[in-house]
């Protein structure tokens, strides 16, 4: 539904309809929703489709009428187009603490071998 008007270039998807025909139509042109999700958040965009008019006063942006799963469909999709690495940053997390944990260990253990060598009792 929101492809008839909107495209979303990172996933390669053109607008179906003419955006020539659109702007004088709906008073400003759809813009593309690639990056949506991370310049205006989650929580802007479930206002946002569910009442256009109320964030956005006279918009051309028609309510579209989404259900709760359908609009949790397309924002998914729009998190997943706009931060594919998402998931691999989360990875990496755990993989920092476990470094970081390491580091720490030997950090003590240096620690304690400087403080014993110069006959610091610690
Ligand atoms: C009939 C055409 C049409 C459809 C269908 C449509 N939109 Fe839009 N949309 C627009 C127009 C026009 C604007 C530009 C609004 C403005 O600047 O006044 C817009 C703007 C937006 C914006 C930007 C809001 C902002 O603050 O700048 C988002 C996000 C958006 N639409 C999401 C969606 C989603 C998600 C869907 C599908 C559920 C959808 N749109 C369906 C026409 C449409």
């Amino acid at each position: 539904m929101c492809g008839r008007c909107h495209g979303v270039k990172y996933d390669k998807v053109v607008a179906k309809a003419d955006i020539s025909t659109l702007k004088p139509y709906l008073g400003s042109i759809p813009p593309d929703l690639s990056q949506m999700i991370k310049s205006q958040g989650e929580e802007y965009l479930h206002k946002f489709i569910n009442d256009p008019q109320k964030i956005l006063l006279g918009t051309g942006m028609p309510r579209v009428g989404l259900t709760e799963e359908t609009e949790a469909k397309v924002i998914n999709y729009l998190d997943v187009v706009g931060d594919p690495k998402k998931e691999d940053r989360g990875e990496l997390g755990k993989y920092f603490i476990l470094f970081a944990l390491v580091l720490a260990f030997f950090a003590y253990a240096w620690k304690k071998n400087e403080f014993a060598n110069a006959g610091i009792e610690h």
